[in-house]
């Protein structure tokens, strides 16, 4: 049995560091004590952050001391609620660093909402071009159909084993294919959800040289990075707020430069969208700017909650959150590999990179068997619930980064693909049968904001569990 003690003293050994990081156990303490009180082992900050009870107090508060109406007019209800919406924007690119005569703001459900804005209003059309990595969300995958379906053409870059990175020679030999005069889109995740790799910032110039705009998916990344828009200057960036503060779920944006911002062609018009729309004249006229793309009335009472979230990140500072993050995932990456069956055979197999060097604090891994089997996700999860650990398993809506990962080939997924009784429907389970006994996910660990040394210790330990 290890010495929980020892074991502390080795990590703060390994990594000193973490003892800047006192702030955060503190916050845990006062502001999310539900984590402990309920022996909760939340390991799954990739997919959504936990709130501090503080920005619960902050939000109510604001509630039941104003009175707030449908912000689209301008009795002084809906002045009050337009007052901390429009508050809550500027706060937005004040946090992002974004120059506000450069760049804007539209408020959406979620990353995926800012996303589809993005994809249904690019003018994509033939000779025109959209690339992607293949380590992207389903939700920048899903653009492609926009792009066929106007006759663009789509391209894929590969990621490479092991570490799944792009080979930076070849990104070059595909940013050179940008069509002049065309509308050329390249889009990839700041930070990869499945590997949690850090693709480079320095991407976005290079692509904009090349002739391209470019959507830099911040959704995984800005948990735990800052992004700072006055450094770097993608055109497109979508964003979940519950995935930074936890507190509230329902909301994400679209930072766009109003520059690229003005390419975009809505494919309707709504409520709130237009400043004059007919109907016997048959025409509408589109407002500017954010306006155009904010569909309906905005969820207007949440979005305040926005900026008090914004600003707990603050008080607590990027620097701690990723100098945490870095000593946690480089704990987790120094023990899971050393984990040995009695056979030899090793109890994991990490997918990405195994330092914790440019990348971020998920942690991607299957399990094998002492016969060097592998050990379907499935179970790994239910075992894990027994011990109330959340993670995470399946692909996280990642297949191109999964494919690779899991060595599933093209010709494989095209006689999967081409079976007559596939042409319509493919269930998950028809897929894993299909795909004849692959793993077809995985399973990921997730650090974050209020991870501590207990939550790693209790996953190490119940992965120790699992050896035979
Ligand atoms: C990298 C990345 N992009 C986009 C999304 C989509 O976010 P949402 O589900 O909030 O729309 C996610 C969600 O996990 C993600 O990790």
């Amino acid at each position: 049995m290890p010495d929980p003690t020892s074991d502390f003293a080795a990590f703060l050994h390994a990594y000193p560091s973490f003892s800047n990081t006192q702030l955060i156990d503190d916050l845990r303490a006062s502001q999310y004590a539900r984590l402990d009180a309920g022996e909760h082992v939340y390991l799954d900050y990739t997919g959504g952050g936990i709130y501090a009870e503080s920005q619960l107090r902050q939000h109510q508060q604001l509630l039941r001391e104003n009175v707030f109406g449908n912000p689209h007019s301008s009795n002084p209800t809906s002045l009050a609620a337009t007052h901390f919406l429009e508050h809550a924007r500027a706060y937005v690119l004040k946090f992002f660093n974004a120059d506000p005569q450069e760049y804007d703001v539209i408020f959406t459900n979620n990353a995926s909402g800012a996303l589809k804005l993005v994809g249904e209003s690019y003018p994509f059309a033939k000779g025109g071009h959209y690339l992607l990595t293949f380590d992207n969300h389903n939700s920048v995958n899903g653009i492609r159909e926009f792009a066929h379906a106007r006759g663009a053409e789509v391209t894929y870059i590969p990621v490479a084993l092991p570490d799944m990175r792009v080979d930076t020679a070849s990104l070059d030999a595909y940013l050179a294919h940008a069509t002049a005069g065309a509308h050329n889109l390249f889009a990839y995740p700041a930070q990869s959800n499945f590997s949690s790799v850090i693709h480079p910032l320095d991407w976005i110039e290079r692509a904009h040289a090349a002739g391209w705009d470019v959507l830099l998916d911040a959704a995984a990344f800005v948990p735990t990075s800052r992004l700072n828009l006055n450094h770097v200057k993608p055109d497109f960036v979508p964003l979940s707020f519950y995935k930074m503060f936890g507190y509230p779920t329902g909301i994400g944006a679209l930072i766009a430069r109003r520059e690229a911002l003005s390419k975009l062609r809505r494919p309707w018009f709504a409520g709130g969208t237009i400043t004059v729309a007919s109907v016997q004249g048959d025409k509408y006229y589109l407002a500017d700017g954010h306006t155009a793309f904010e569909d309906g009335t905005p969820d207007y009472l949440n979005i305040p909650a926005v900026e008090i979230g914004l600003k707990h990140l603050e008080s607590i500072g990027y620097d701690n959150i990723g100098e945490r993050v870095h000593c946690l995932t480089g704990w987790l990456l120094d023990n899971l590999p050393k984990m040995k069956h009695s056979t030899g055979e090793p109890l994991v197999r990490v997918y990405g990179p195994t330092t914790a060097e440019k990348r971020g604090g998920a942690v991607t891994v299957n399990f094998f068997n002492k016969e060097g089997q592998a050990i379907d996700h499935r179970y790994i999860e239910s075992e894990a619930n027994k011990s109330n650990i959340s993670l995470r398993t399946g692909c996280f809506c990642n297949p191109g980064a999964g494919e690779i990962a899991l060595g599933i080939s093209r010709v494989e997924l095209d006689v999967c693909f081409t079976r007559p009784d596939h042409e319509q429907r493919l269930s998950l389970d028809d897929f894993r049968l299909c795909i004849d006994g692959k793993n077809s996910g995985a399973v990921r660990i997730s650090v974050g904001l209020m991870t501590n040394f207990n939550d790693v210790q209790a996953f190490l330990s119940f992965a120790r569990g699992l050896l035979a």
